[in-house]
């Protein structure tokens, strides 16, 4: 009997070290000059954008780092970026809207800053170029960090003499500028990634990690329900901007996209999200209006909000209270492993 276990045993031992081994052949590396990333299982590294004048470095992504975790960067030194963008809440806020300095409340839910690395554009409306630009908003943002100017956030890092080495490692000298200060922040954003979660380990041939109701989610998503029209790819985003009626149904409705093409069809229309842990990302949408994962498949059962500009994508879709629960499991199964997650111990003095 105990002979009969301990070769089972053996088997599940060596049959797990060589998925273990055929999964590390399939992780991708990004690399930047000298610098490299090996990305969790299921990231495709020749879709990461880094931009030519932000080559990645270790001092510069540590620099970035401390920054991003650091209170002393908003008028009150109470709110970092890691306040709304919470590692705790994969990144994102449990707020439907965050509170910034002095408990203001903006008009949009925080996005996760997770896998920013395979976007340029950022915001819900891709009103930012890159994350170097979208990292000057915030700062001076009065109802989030509340600085005065970038000179007033350039002057309170410079007086902080702990930084000094820091910049001077990641940009060759200390001289701290608003543009270094951008730079740094997105060079660490683009290091927190998430992969490795069952579903891509069922990809890479693990067919255990996926509970059969996930699967069937899975074939929905894929299948009949057409989410990945929009949700597409290893990342579970078009990148692209969609209106599938979030808010429509309000009397002024937020235009999202619209306010900064100005082009009549991209009223209500919002970025597609990436579903990587998506599980611990609620409330969901723009407008946080979507409390659970399964509130957002009812929304979508229902054929999301009419309005004059709705995606012809969106249409109602007939699912079982089981279909429903299968498609919840799938996407909750899309979370995994965070890359330099961890909030820094000590901060410069
Ligand atoms: C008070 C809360 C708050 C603070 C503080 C804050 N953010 Fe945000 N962040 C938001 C909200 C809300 C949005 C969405 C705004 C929009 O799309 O118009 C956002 C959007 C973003 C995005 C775009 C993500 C995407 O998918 O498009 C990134 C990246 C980001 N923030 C990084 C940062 C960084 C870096 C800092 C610190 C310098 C920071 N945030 C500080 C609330 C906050
Ligand atoms: C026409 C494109 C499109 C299709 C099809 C689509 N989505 Fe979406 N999805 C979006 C857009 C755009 C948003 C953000 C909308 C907003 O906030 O206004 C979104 C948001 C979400 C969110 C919220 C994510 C977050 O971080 O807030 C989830 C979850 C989601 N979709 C799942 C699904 C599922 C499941 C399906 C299939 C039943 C689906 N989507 C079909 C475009 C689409």
């Amino acid at each position: 009997m105990f002979r009969i276990f301990a070769v089972s045993l053996l088997i599940a031992v060596t049959f797990g070290s060589a998925f273990a081994e055929s999964a590390a052949v399939k992780r991708e590396s990004v690399k930047s000059g000298a610098w490299q990333m090996t990305l969790p299982l299921g990231l495709q590294a020749d879709a990461a954008y880094i931009p030519e004048d932000n080559p990645m470095n270790e001092g510069k992504i540590e620099l970035g780092k401390l920054l991003y975790f650091d209170p002393r960067l908003s008028k009150d030194a109470t709110i970092s970026c890691a306040t709304c963008h919470n590692p705790f809440h994969g990144f994102a806020d449990p707020g439907a809207f965050s509170a910034g300095v002095g408990r203001q409340l903006g008009g949009r839910n925080s996005p996760t800053v997770l896998n920013r690395l395979f976007s340029a554009e950022q915001f819900w409306d891709g009103r930012a170029k890159d994350l170097e630009a979208q990292a000057h908003g915030p700062l001076t943002n009065p109802v989030e960090m509340t600085m005065g100017s970038h000179d007033e956030v350039v002057a309170v890092v410079a007086g902080i003499k702990g930084y000094g080495p820091h910049f001077a490692k990641g940009f060759g000298d200390p001289k701290v500028t608003m543009d270094r200060i951008a730079k740094a922040i997105a060079a660490y954003e683009r290091t927190v990634v998430t992969g490795n979660s069952p579903y891509d380990r069922y990809q890479a041939g693990d067919k255990g990690a996926l509970s059969a109701s996930a699967v069937r989610g899975m074939e929905l998503f894929n299948g009949r329900a057409k989410c990945s029209t929009c949700h597409a790819s290893f990342n579970f985003t078009d990148e692209n901007y969609r209106n599938i009626g979030v808010g429509m149904d309000a009397k002024k409705p937020d235009l999202g996209r619209f306010d900064f093409t100005k082009n009549e069809a991209d009223k209500g229309a919002f970025k597609t999200p990436t579903l990587r842990n998506v599980d611990q990302t609620a409330p969901y949408m723009h407008d946080g209006s979507e409390a659970t994962l399964m509130d957002v498949v009812e929304f979508y059962a229902k054929g999301g909000i009419p309005n004059p500009q709705l995606s012809s994508d969106i249409k109602p879709i007939k699912l079982t209270y089981n279909q429903k629960v299968d498609l919840v499991e799938f996407m909750r199964a899309l979370t995994g492993d965070v890359a330099n997650a961890e909030a820094p111990t000590d901060l410069p003095q």
